[in-house]
């Protein structure tokens, strides 16, 4: 264990039930800031056939690579090429691709809903896999809803349209949905191993402010979903309160849901619930890390 460790530190590590080894390679990818990897997802532009004009790495052991997802070799600058400027490709972290790879048990929705959308990656993963006949991406800050509008614009997505309201607002709208994308706002605590400053994230106050937030987005989330439906939960943090917790909150809560197993994503099962639901850690060498868990509607 890294010996000048802080308390925040220690007790995230603790919360994980990280063993020794593991808590010091999340401790020191947190100093460092270095595990960003970078991947690009290929937009419905991007023509049948269209390989990316820069190297990528060879994923093929991956099962859970999500289609039409590519990861340039280290070097390469995707956003620096023309055909990222015409919308053929679009550039978001290796983790966020991991967080979507649930949708692999999740048949094509008719309808779906991004509830907090922007800038765009959950969505352009989404539409990755399967084009929904109706697409809905919301988001509720007003100068992020404008750059989600940007990117599915430039990008092509078909069918969507793009709305800016609160989860209770959608709640009350009583339309329902196939699949619910809930990409939580959360303390982002990955964010330190991309090397950007996140002062407090560690701290009881952030995830215990965040873990609040989630559980009330989550009971408005599953009233907009159609029976038989899906809900993919996702952040890009660590700390239990904030995911496994989230999820049992809502399991026990609210009946008639169940969590889904993800085969590909078995080995990143995590161990600290009874009921299916995946982490990423940096030491996994798929950037920065998350978690993610598909709940379905009985
Ligand atoms: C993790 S980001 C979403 C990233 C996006 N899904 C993507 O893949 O590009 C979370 C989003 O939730 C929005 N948000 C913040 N508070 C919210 C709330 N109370 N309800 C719904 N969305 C919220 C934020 O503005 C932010 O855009």
């Amino acid at each position: 264990m890294s010996e000048n460790a802080t308390k925040a530190e220690l007790r995230l590590c603790a919360r994980l039930e990280l063993d020794e080894a593991a808590a010091s390679s999340l401790i020191a990818a947190m100093r460092a800031g270095t595990s960003s990897r970078q991947a690009v997802v290929l937009s419905p532009l991007a023509p049948e056939g269209y390989i990316p004009p820069f190297a990528c790495e060879d994923m093929s052991a991956h099962a859970w690579l999500p289609p039409r997802v590519y990861v340039p070799v280290a070097g390469e600058r995707p956003t620096a090429h023309e055909d990222y400027a015409r919308g053929l490709y679009y550039s978001l972290d290796l983790s966020s691709c991991w967080e979507s790879a649930a949708l692999a048990v999740v048949p094509a929705p008719e309808a779906s809903l991004d509830l907090c959308a922007a800038p765009g990656g959950k969505s352009m993963l989404m539409v990755a896999r399967y084009l929904p006949a109706c697409h809905t991406a919301n988001e509720v800050n007003a100068s992020r809803r404008g750059i989600l509008r940007q990117n599915m614009a430039l990008c092509g997505v078909p069918n969507v349209e793009v709305t800016g309201l609160r989860p209770d607002q959608w709640a009350a709208e009583g339309r329902l949905f196939n699949l619910v994308l809930v990409d939580a706002p959360c303390s982002g605590q990955s964010l330190l191993c991309k090397g950007i400053r996140n002062p407090g994230c560690l701290g009881a106050q952030m995830v215990n402010g965040n873990a609040k937030r989630q559980k009330g987005i989550m009971l408005a989330a599953v009233q907009c979903v159609a029976p038989g439906g899906y809900i993919l939960y996702s952040t890009c943090t660590y700390d239990p309160d904030e995911n496994e917790k989230v999820m049992a909150y809502i399991l026990r809560r609210v009946p008639g849901w169940e969590a889904v197993e993800v085969p590909s994503l078995a080995s990143y099962r995590s161990t600290l619930c009874d009921f299916p639901a995946y982490r990423l850690l940096p030491h996994h060498g798929c950037g920065a890390g998350g978690f993610c868990c598909l709940l379905k509607k009985i």
